[in-house]
């Protein structure tokens, strides 16, 4: 399995395994923005010419005064037949060293929903994000999301 940055004609391959997996969805201007404004950031999982998993992350735009420079993971998925094999770890580990290092990002965030234990295993467990609040209503559907932040402070 190659793990590798995102090219912009990678895209529509990383829509539809977005579109297979979540349904928080995104136009295709959307990922283009990801792509063009933050080339370093995002990465995708790849067999025989196939997306399999990607990770579509950007630099938090709207940084409050006083808080550090930080990225964020907009979406990430993998999918269903190629699961527990380590990739969105790999993913997450790739961006999150990009973001420290082409961009001094100080910390990653991300929203993921309350329900999900996949995603928050990899989250709090495997790479030791912590929930820094808790969103009421977040997602179009009302479910709450937990706001997790994970330092990258190790990595400037
Ligand atoms: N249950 C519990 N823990 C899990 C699970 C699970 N089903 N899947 C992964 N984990 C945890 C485990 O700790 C795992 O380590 P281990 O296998 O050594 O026990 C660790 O995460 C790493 O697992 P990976 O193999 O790297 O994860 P995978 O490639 O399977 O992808 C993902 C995980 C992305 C959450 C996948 O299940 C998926 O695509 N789910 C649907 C889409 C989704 O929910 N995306 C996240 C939304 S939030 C956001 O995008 C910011």
């Amino acid at each position: 399995m190659n793990i590798r940055l995102a090219r912009v004609e990678d895209l529509p391959g990383m829509q539809a395994c977005n579109l297979q997996n979540l349904p928080e969805n995104y136009t295709m201007k959307y990922y283009l923005y990801h792509a063009l404004t933050w080339p370093q950031l995002s990465y995708v999982a790849e067999e025989d010419g196939k997306i399999v998993g990607y990770i579509l992350a950007k630099m938090e735009e709207d940084v409050a005064d006083g808080d550090e420079p930080h990225g964020h993971v907009t979406s990430i998925s993998v999918l269903r037949s190629y699961r527990r094999l380590g990739l969105a770890k790999r993913l997450m580990i790739q961006s999150q060293e990009a973001m420290a290092t082409v961009y001094k990002a100080a910390y990653v965030s991300l929203h993921v929903r309350k329900s999900n234990r996949a995603a928050l295993g990899l989250y709090r467990d495997t790479l030791g994000f912590t929930v820094k609040d808790i969103e009421k209503g977040y997602y179009a559907d009302g479910e709450d999301a937990y706001a997790m932040r994970l330092s990258l402070q190790h990595l400037a």
